[in-house]
């Protein structure tokens, strides 16, 4: 299966700062054997679609509403990134999960408007270290893809997965290889229970990945790719990240 890179700009950038960063990848990308996205604040998303348009690097957003249109202030509809040509959209990510209330219910909801507007849903996973050291991880993560498999089982082969315990997010402080591997398996079995075909759902690891720890990481069987946050805002790691993905 192709490996996907997908960058997560979070509330990074400004219109000057991203055309540099952008420019910098589309000079260095070439043509990458692995699927490559960035997924940037909603108002950057049409100028990923100028700069990126025809280019090997897709776009997405970081978010979507769980609602279709109307009385919601402040909120992005599916139907609005599609209008901005958005190939995805990182959906329960652990921060919005942490900071905006988003229950496992919500980021299903959140993952079936984004697949009915066509567009994949990246949807985050992650224990915390809290749960990891009360020895819940895997029931955590469970129960977390399974609200997603219960609303959208039927296309389940359309979403992307990312594994992302809490506690690498940003921290510096990486899951080993073997640690990753052992989480991204329970995913893949449990998948394996919604379709025939799990192998074809992209399962990415992310949480301070970068440069130096890509390639191990991206040598599991079960790790299909990576969602960088951090080392995304830099063109030469991101890069290096991508070039580790090529190269499996
Ligand atoms: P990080 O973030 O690479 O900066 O740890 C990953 C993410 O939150 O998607």
């Amino acid at each position: 299966m192709k490996k996907l890179i997908a960058g997560n700009w979070k509330m990074n950038g400004s219109l000057a700062a991203n055309e540099a960063l952008v420019q910098a990848m589309l000079a260095g990308i070439g043509s990458p054997k692995a699927d490559v996205a960035l997924c940037a604040p909603a108002p950057y998303l049409s100028q990923l679609q100028l700069l990126l348009n025809g280019s090997p690097i897709a776009w997405g957003s970081q978010d979507v509403s769980a609602h279709e249109q109307g009385a919601f202030t402040g909120e992005v509809s599916a139907a609005m990134l599609r209008d901005f040509a958005c190939r995805y959209a990182i959906v329960g990510h652990s921060e919005r999960r942490q900071y905006h209330g988003e229950t496992d219910a919500v980021v299903a909801e959140k993952a079936q408007r984004a697949l009915a507007a066509g567009i994949t849903p990246i949807v985050c996973v992650g224990e915390t270290l809290a749960e990891r050291e009360a020895g819940v991880t895997e029931e955590v993560v469970k129960r977390q893809l399974a609200a997603v498999i219960h609303l959208v089982g039927h296309c389940i082969t359309e979403i992307v997965v990312a594994y992302e315990p809490v506690w690498a997010i940003g921290t510096g402080k990486t899951a080993t290889p073997e640690q990753a591997q052992a989480v991204h398996a329970v995913l893949r079995a449990q998948l394996k229970a919604a379709t025939p075909h799990p192998e074809r759902i992209q399962i990415l690891y992310g949480g301070s990945m970068n440069a130096a720890n890509a390639a191990t990481l991206l040598a599991q069987p079960d790790i299909d790719g990576g969602l960088i946050g951090g080392a995304s805002l830099k063109a030469p790691d991101f890069l290096q990240i991508v070039a580790a993905a090529n190269a499996q």
